[in-house]
């Protein structure tokens, strides 16, 4: 093994910013957790808010909230200008050709669905076949599962290897003209692999099969273009990008969706509603039944302005860094293995200690001030193909620090005295 690295000498820097100067952006970083400082090492399951985010969602609750397109009052004005232009951000941000090709959902997890149901559902007949990988979340698995139950299509998983990386020689077998979609993972929540899509798609575009990309680990920590990746949909959330809670984005190719049904029903998506003929709204808002979540999509705008003034480029770059580190410290812990190890990985390490659960490690780790998670992390077919029941894992931001990471060896050190 070489000399280890040492984190006194990197330099902790997002581009020019020095990540301590970033970090002052965060209030929820600045204190102590059962004595400690903390660190947080849990962005994977969601990522903290700058004060610019905090801000933005206050300034509307005290100023300007209203319902959006229902008022000609001066508040719902304002409110649908901000709703609508924090659209016109998500469009931008991931290079979409219209803002009609942005639908606001709860989060990734309907966003799938709503493909799955407006989508797929009335398309697919049985022995029809929807293609996934054996490296999905939860939220890629259950809605395929679901339309599969009613339809008699069949879901199809492309294995993993050893390293969790998806095979694609076996793609390639697996794909045919019974594929009616490919849904796929961009990077593994779980296990931090960056599956490299753009091969995948290639082949399902010279078959004509539609593919959806579940974005929301790789929309953080590096720049997507829809375009350029030319899927057709492609599903994120707000809260792992520093936004909030509860808001997400459904991509879908304006065509596609065009000829979608609406999913759901109710205000805002229709045009005229009698009891004898309901018609509908125009994209984006077909699809937005309901009140919507507007201090989301209005956070949401906050910080990708945020992450786009650090430059999305210049965050992945120094997260790989992070994820080197890491990596290269953990390894020198005996009992320790990593699960997962793909040559291309997100700041996202998943580990297991012989002789100690992941979840004990979990509470040993928060009793130092150390917020990692544990448990399946809502892909336990991951879990099962590695025969294991649970993992521990740091999965790292921007805003983390090398310094952290000595913090999670040393504990993982002590835990390791303390149990053995
Ligand atoms: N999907 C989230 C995670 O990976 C909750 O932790």
């Amino acid at each position: 093994m070489n000399a280890p690295l040492k984190s006194s000498a990197l330099a902790a820097k997002v581009g020019d910013v020095d990540v301590i100067t970033i970090r002052r952006d965060f209030p929820i970083l600045n204190q102590q957790i059962n004595g400690h400082t903390l660190a947080y090492l849990d962005n994977a399951a969601s990522a903290q808010h700058p004060q610019s985010v905090i801000d933005a969602i206050s300034r509307y609750y005290q100023h300007d909230h209203a319902n959006v397109h229902r008022g000609v009052h001066t508040l719902s004005q304002r409110a649908t200008e901000q709703y609508e232009g924090a659209r016109e951000v998500v469009r931008q941000f991931i290079n979409a050709s219209s803002s009609k090709e942005i639908i606001f959902t709860r989060g990734t997890t309907e966003a799938i669905n709503l493909v799955a149901e407006s989508f797929v559902r009335p398309r697919v007949k049985p022995g029809n076949e929807i293609l996934i990988s054996a490296l999905e979340h939860h939220a890629n698995i259950v809605p395929w599962q679901h339309v599969c139950k009613y339809t008699g299509a069949i879901l199809k998983i492309i294995p993993i290897t050893e390293q969790g990386e998806v095979d694609f020689a076996a793609f390639e077998q697996m794909i045919g003209s019974r594929t009616k979609l490919l849904a796929l993972t961009h990077v593994s929540n779980a296990l931090g692999t960056i599956v490299p899509v753009e091969k995948f798609i290639s082949v399902a575009k010279r078959l004509g099969v539609p593919v959806l990309l579940d974005g929301a680990q790789a929309v953080p920590h590096s720049s997507v273009d829809v375009q350029k990746l030319d899927c057709d949909f492609y599903c994120f959330s707000a809260h792992k990008l520093c936004g909030p809670t509860g808001i997400g984005v459904l991509y879908g190719r304006e065509k596609i969706l065009n000829a979608m049904p609406p999913w759901q029903g109710g205000g805002d998506m229709i045009l005229t509603v009698s009891f004898e003929k309901t018609t509908y709204n125009q994209l984006p808002w077909k699809f937005e039944a309901g009140t919507p979540h507007i201090a989301g999509a209005i956070g949401m705008a906050a910080a990708i302005r945020y992450l786009q003034a650090l430059n999305m480029n210049h965050i992945a770059a120094y997260e790989s860094q992070l994820l080197h580190y890491a990596t290269e410290q953990l390894q020198r812990i005996s009992g320790l293995r990593i699960i997962g190890t793909a040559t291309h990985k997100a700041a996202v390490v998943s580990f297991v200690m012989q002789g100690i659960h992941p979840h004990d490690l979990g509470t040993i780790l928060d009793s130092q001030g150390i917020a990692i998670r544990t448990g399946h992390h809502c892909a336990m077919p991951v879990m099962t193909f590695f025969k294991i029941p649970a993992t521990a894992r740091a999965s790292f931001a921007f805003y983390n620090t090398f310094a952290e990471i000595d913090q999670l060896v040393a504990a993982l050190h002590s835990a390791r005295e303390m149990l053995m």
